[in-house]
């Protein structure tokens, strides 16, 4: 199936600010199909302009009773009809449908939240060759619920309190659930959206990686002239890798990448990722050391914020350099840069309405180190920004990008600058971390532990505390571990080691790291820490 074809069976989700939006488009793209995600109040020519088949109104933390509560444009339902495009609620949005087409919603004398058992009242389309009386567990959230239907729908699921709980209109082609079938509390939800969207909606099964990776060599050459430059920073981390190397395939040696040794990086990092770079991926890469341009910036520093500007400014006028040079080299300067920005990036970067947030940047914008410099006058390239994470991973295995490299934990832009609390250039600090950092690493791999972390790293605590080593009493450094569970770096798990792997970690590090001799374990969740721990 041709990409275009893929395209056009897209499943729209108008977001109305439901904590489940983004996965309900991750769910959808698991089967399959394409699938975007859009304000909820996007006029009616943004939402026609995909030209979507189904669209599915989310969820939302408002009532449809509150004045500005968000909501579809108001020719949206005979537009869908006239359309065919078949429209689903999801527990806001069905409200929303009944509300704007005339029925009635009132705010709930009983509150719905948690796992509810409903019940199949009537033959539905929704729920296929399910019978009448069959019953299900699911997860609701709600505060209102739909007292009148409109003209045409019929109730064809209500929970064991008698709310309303799934409807349909056949006619019109229009559906609801008041209710969750997207998460995995509603154990037989992905098979209701499954059912829904091949045999009622009829979508085509055809968004494949092997698609996307074609599609987007198309739009990169489509877009890149043959005489054009491309340049490219690699931070050694997933998402700027498998986009240079997205780009590479497409224009091959017209990209130029460049990857920076700051001094904060891992023990061994530079020649890990260079290696990957250079033998595995063959991507033309300039590996440049500024080290010392680096820490001596950032000698004396100790609050975080000003450490991470520091460092922010010391890469764009490095990139500038870069692109500099590269202008003498070619004759020309380049007019592109590849930047590894995946959807949820995207997303959040436009909030649900409603919400009360113009832009929700703030919590992110410490994590584009450096930012784009004003002069440099480049186009963007984003090859990744429809996907998210997992699926970044997906189109790296495609590109040969090796496992392990595609399974690396996160690491900040700052690198070990948040990672040694205090002045980075005291004494050995950035040593005695890197080393601590790479025995605890390599445990938790030799543990097989590592793909079950989101992330773990140490830290480096600017104290002193006595101990006895040897015969000899020791005044030297605390370093903590931190690892955590994660599903997106929002919030955050510390994570139960077993005790005799904590025993022979911190017996390994304190044995092997001269200047360390207290080992201590970050068990605080985020919130109310942070991941990192500056
Ligand atoms: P926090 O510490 O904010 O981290 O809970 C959430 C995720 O973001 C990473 N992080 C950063 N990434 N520049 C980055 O590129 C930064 O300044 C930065 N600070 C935190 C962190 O490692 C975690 O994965």
């Amino acid at each position: 199936m041709d990409a275009n074809a893929v395209k056009s069976d897209l499943v729209l989700i108008l977001d109305f600010g439901s904590q489940y939006t983004h996965l309900i488009t991750r769910r959808i793209r698991s089967l399959s199909i394409f699938s975007l995600c859009i304000s909820g109040t996007s006029p009616l020519s943004a939402i026609a302009s995909l030209n979507p088949r189904v669209v599915i109104l989310s969820g939302g933390p408002h009532s449809v009773h509150t004045p500005d509560s968000p909501s579809f444009p108001p020719e949206f339902p005979e537009w869908a009809e006239a359309n065919d495009v078949v429209v689903l609620g999801i527990c806001y949005g069905l409200q929303l449908i009944v509300q704007r087409l005339g029925g009635e919603v009132r705010v709930g004398e009983k509150q719905e939240y948690g796992r509810m058992e409903i019940g199949v009242e009537k033959s539905a389309a929704l729920y296929g060759s399910k019978r009448v009386g069959d019953r299900q567990l699911v997860w609701m959230s709600h505060g209102d619920e739909v007292a009148r239907l409109p003209d045409g729908f019929d109730v064809v699921a209500r929970s064991q309190q008698g709310a309303v709980a799934a409807v349909e209109n056949r006619v019109k082609r229009f559906y609801g659930l008041q209710y969750h079938p997207e998460v995995t509390h509603s154990p037989e939800g992905m098979d209701t959206l499954r059912y829904f969207l091949f045999e009622v909606c009829g979508i085509n099964a055809g968004w494949k990686m092997e698609n996307v990776m074609d599609e987007e060599i198309k739009v990169i050459k489509g877009t890149v002239g043959p005489e054009d430059h491309v340049i490219c920073a690699l931070s050694g981390g997933v998402d700027s890798t498998v986009a240079a190397t997205l780009v590479h395939k497409a224009i091959g040696d017209r990209l130029h990448c460049i990857f920076v040794d700051n001094g904060l990086l891992r023990y061994k990092e530079r020649e890990r990722v260079m290696e990957t770079f250079e033998s595995d991926l063959h991507l033309p890469v300039t590996c440049v050391d500024a080290t010392d341009q680096f820490l001596s910036k950032l000698k004396g520093v100790v609050d975080p914020e000003t450490k991470r500007k520091i460092i922010g400014k010391e890469f764009i006028s490095i990139f500038d350099d870069f692109a500099q040079e590269l202008e003498q080299k070619l004759g020309k300067r380049p007019s592109y840069l590849v930047q590894g920005t995946l959807y949820p990036d995207v997303i959040e970067s436009c909030p649900p309405p409603g919400s009360g947030r113009t832009h929700s940047h703030t919590i992110k914008s410490h994590h584009n180190v450096g930012g784009l410099p004003k002069d440099m006058k480049l186009k963007l390239i984003e090859p990744l920004k429809l996907l998210f994470k997992d699926e970044v991973r997906q189109l790296g295995r495609i590109l040969n990008v090796p496992g392990p490299f595609l399974k690396r934990h996160p690491f900040p832009g700052p690198g070990l600058a948040v990672r040694v609390l205090g002045d980075v250039t005291q004494g050995n600090a950035l040593d005695i971390l890197r080393q601590v950092d790479e025995i605890f690493i390599q445990s938790i791999k030799d543990a097989g532990l590592y793909d079950s972390i989101w992330q773990a790293f140490a830290v480096f605590l600017p104290v002193r505390s006595v101990g006895v080593q040897g015969d000899q009493r020791t005044h030297s450094h605390v370093v903590a571990l931190r690892a955590v569970t994660s599903q997106d770096g929002m919030t955050a798990d510390w994570y139960y080691f077993e005790h005799k792997f904590l025993d022979d970690v911190s017996r390994k590090i304190c044995n092997s790291v001269r200047g360390v001799n207290r080992v201590v374990q970050d068990i605080t969740s985020k919130p109310p820490s942070t991941i990192e721990w500056e």
